[in-house]
């Protein structure tokens, strides 16, 4: 085989490059963290074999079109919605994603978002820092507890059902989900319920979305739905920030529609600082952390090397959104 060039699209953890170079590739990488501007992307893919990419590169139709001689897309992500699939399966190029590694820590995020959303953890934090902490007052501060109360599941899938049963677990939370498909296998291992959505809306104590973004979910969670919610409702995101409408979130959480919000995603990405809802009291935002930890990223630049790697070698990709180019 006469040596494949593989396009890092920015630095990856450094066992990515490393497990490509030892099988044999020519590795092209970033050496800082800025990805790279569209326009460079496309124009160094042109004369690469394949892509080891991430969320925020735009590998839509024309991209795709432009470099349909690339035999291979690695995305290092479970969410894969910055990739044009349908244009990928017409040219046949497979497109490798990150499952499973990442799901404990994206659990743990939005445990830890909905955690601290009910006691206002981050607000609290910052009036501290604003010289806000004066006196012991019995009357304030107050947040809620999340003991036996239930957890709504939008998408249960892997990350939702690790989301379960930590609420489960610390706060034995009855769980109720909605899904296109039951997940039988969850309900029982969870005792979760399959509800319709209206009743998922209107019965969530906490709602935490665990779906991808597609042309179903986009835009969602609006107006409309932010009204059926509970007003006592913690509403918790770590899917993707255009699942949910902001304005219509802000408009909700200001006129009492729902009580709170986590969120790990926003839209856009990056949150511009002036964004109202990071003066919130009961609002906590995160800057797209879930799967940030350093295990769960080191195993992610493996899987996303060994798709790249087993696609050559015949080994095969170990995790592929479209298997039905590789036959
Ligand atoms: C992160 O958002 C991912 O999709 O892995």
């Amino acid at each position: 085989m006469s040596q494949k060039k593989i396009l890092l699209t920015r630095r990856f953890p450094a066992i990515a490059a490393q497990m490509l170079s030892e099988a044999g590739f020519s590795v092209s990488t970033r050496q800082t963290d800025e990805p790279m501007m569209h326009d460079e992307l496309l124009q160094k893919a042109a004369s690469h074999n394949g892509l080891l990419c991430t969320l925020s590169d735009k590998i839509n139709g024309d991209f795709i079109r432009q470099n349909a001689h690339l035999d291979v897309i690695s995305q290092f992500a479970v969410g894969y919605d910055n990739i044009d699939i349908a244009e990928a399966n017409s040219q046949g190029i497979p497109v490798g994603y990150t499952p499973d590694v990442l799901t404990d820590a994206t659990a743990d995020t939005a445990f830890g978002l909905m955690i601290a959303t009910s006691r206002k953890m981050f607000y609290l934090h910052k009036s501290i820092i604003a010289g806000n902490w004066t006196y012991f007052k019995p009357n304030s501060n107050l947040g809620v507890e999340l003991k036996s109360k239930t957890l709504g599941i939008f998408g249960l899938g892997r990350i939702g059902a690790e989301m379960a049963k930590r609420c489960k677990g610390a706060y034995n939370m009855k769980v109720i989900y909605h899904n296109r498909n039951r997940n039988i296998e969850a309900e029982k291992a969870l005792g979760a319920t399959y509800v319709s959505f209206e009743e998922l809306l209107a019965n969530s104590d906490v709602l935490s979305l665990h779906c991808a973004l597609n042309e179903q979910t986009k835009g969602l969670f609006n107006q409309k739905v932010f009204e059926k919610m509970k007003p006592s409702a913690i509403f918790i995101n770590t899917a993707r920030g255009l699942i949910h409408n902001e304005a219509d979130m802000i408009e909700a959480l200001n006129n009492g529609k729902i009580w709170g919000a986590g969120l790990d995603v926003t839209n856009p990405e990056p949150m511009k600082p002036d964004n109202p809802l990071l003066r919130m009291e009961n609002v906590c935002i995160l800057p797209h952390i879930g799967s940030a930890t350093v295990e769960t990223r080191s195993e992610m630049a493996k899987l996303a090397a060994q798709n790249i790697i087993g696609l050559y070698n015949k080994q095969g990709m170990q995790h592929v959104v479209n298997p039905e180019v590789l036959k």
